[in-house]
């Protein structure tokens, strides 16, 4: 029988947050219980008593009124903060409300009463974890007198530090590590394949890397031409979750082919830019293989476009402007497809925000359709000038030098890149000498995230 200890935090200080007036909760009453106890003595009273005080005998050692109210007052960190009753019963993840098994809710908000009335009641412990213990007046339809709420105290200081998180961040803004061709130079370190194999340890370092510097490399990455050429680049996307489908299929080829659909199948040097920015759900990370490397030239270069973007705010804030609000078209039409999408350079994690993180960056200018006419025409081509003015300092920027990674990719290496971060280019080769080949594939930001969430609870500090 699990064990609850109940505590009425006492001396607490005073916080206003939003809307919220508070007042001081003073209850120095401290004892444990059992759960089936309080249940069996909750009921009794329930049978006897006004519906109010159902919970009276358990408290009765507790000076203070019993109070139910449409706003609920709840010590955290030492100071009382009030929350709305149906923000706080929706909360509840007591096994009656959210399955144990399935983790699904079992109600909807719905089903919660307008005028539904609270009562904090302590704090309880199991395994640990601190929860709000919260009873209730007039609750949701099916849901007996005796529910008794519990909600995690730190889901409750999340929200009241301000914590406008609204998904799992794949992008944690201070993890960040902005970098330029020195600091890849020092900061990379090839990760063997066997290890990311075998070791979950290994996959979180690769996915920490990808967070902090949208890059990582693998090397010793087995050559599985002989059986199924794209087995060894499944093996990796898998360690991190499933591959991402596009009508390029679940892995593709990047080599020299007669009549390519795509400028990458050519030998051509390819600049930098973001694959797919004419999709909607434009892909979060590629992969790509190093299955043969032996034709001269080929190399390929990485650049951060977010230290560029970052750089442009700085000393061109106008420029930068022009990132965040320009619409560009990119399209692809041809082989039996037709994709199309407009969106601009620069997307900001609050687009409202010309201050706040970026969270994309859409680049390609191979894959560019015409300007939309009332877009490029605006302000009588005003908007466009300034745009094409921005493009060039950000082309400046990605393709300095100094800013750009560049590598050959030798056979058995294999890159992983935030794909919306990290713009990757090649240069030309000459597949009259020798094979070049990378095998490639994608992967979405939300397997992403919640391979790291999973990891970061067993590696993280
Ligand atoms: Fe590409
Ligand atoms: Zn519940």
């Amino acid at each position: 029988m699990a064990t609850l200890r109940l505590t009425i935090r006492s001396q607490a200080t005073v916080k206003s947050i939003g809307r919220i007036a508070v007042s001081h909760l003073r209850n120095p009453a401290s004892r444990s219980f059992s759960h089936a106890s309080q249940r069996q003595s909750a009921a009794t009273a329930e049978s006897t008593a006004p519906r109010v005080q159902h919970a009276g005998p358990l408290y009765s050692q507790t000076t203070q009124p019993i109070n139910y109210s449409s706003t609920i007052k709840i010590p955290i960190d030492g100071e009382a903060v009030e929350f709305d009753s149906i923000f706080l019963r929706d909360a509840c993840v007591c096994p009656e409300c959210v399955d144990v098994s399935s983790t699904n809710k079992n109600f909807a908000t719905s089903d919660i009463p307008s005028d539904i009335e609270g009562s904090f009641r302590g704090i309880s412990t199991t395994n640990g974890q601190e929860s709000a213990i919260v009873h209730w007046n007039r609750d949701a339809q099916g849901w007996s007198s005796e529910h008794v709420t519990t909600i995690p105290i730190d889901t409750l200081q999340r929200l009241a530090a301000g914590d406008k998180r609204t998904h799992i961040s794949h992008f944690k803004p201070s993890n960040r590590v902005f970098w330029d061709s020195k600091t890849m130079e020092a900061n990379n370190n090839f990760i063997d394949f066997a290890e990311y194999k075998n070791t979950d340890k290994a996959v979180y370092q690769a996915l920490k890397m990808l967070e902090s510097h949208g890059l990582v490399f693998l090397r010793n990455v087995p050559d599985s031409t002989s059986t199924d050429s794209g087995a060894s680049i499944t093996d990796v996307v898998s360690r991190i979750g499933p591959l991402r489908s596009t009508f390029y299929g679940l892995t593709w080829d990047v080599r020299s082919v007669p009549k390519a659909i795509n400028v990458a199948y050519t030998n051509k040097f390819l600049g930098l830019h973001t694959d797919l920015c004419y999709l909607d759900l434009t892909p979060q990370y590629q992969i790509l293989h190093s299955m043969r490397a032996k034709a001269p030239g080929g190399e390929s270069m990485f650049a951060d476009s977010f230290k560029a973007a970052e750089t442009l705010r700085q000393t061109h804030p106008k420029l930068f402007e022009a990132l965040v609000r320009f619409p560009v078209t990119f399209h692809y039409y041809n082989a039996g497809q037709s994709y199309r999408q407009i969106r601009c350079t620069v997307e900001l994690e609050d687009k409202n925000d010309l201050n706040s993180p970026i969270k994309n960056t859409n680049w390609s200018p191979p894959f560019q359709g015409p300007f939309a006419l009332d877009i490029g025409s605006r302000d009588g081509g005003k908007a466009l000038r300034e745009f094409h003015e921005a493009s060039q300092k950000f082309e400046d920027l990605i393709s300095a030098p100094e800013n750009v990674f560049e590598l050959r990719m030798n056979e058995g290496e294999c890159v992983l890149f935030d794909n919306r971060r990290v713009l990757h280019a090649r240069r030309e080769f000459d597949p009259t000498k020798g094979e070049r080949w990378l095998k490639g594939a994608y992967l979405d930001r939300d397997v992403f995230a919640s391979r790291l969430a999973r990891l970061e609870e067993q590696y993280g500090t």
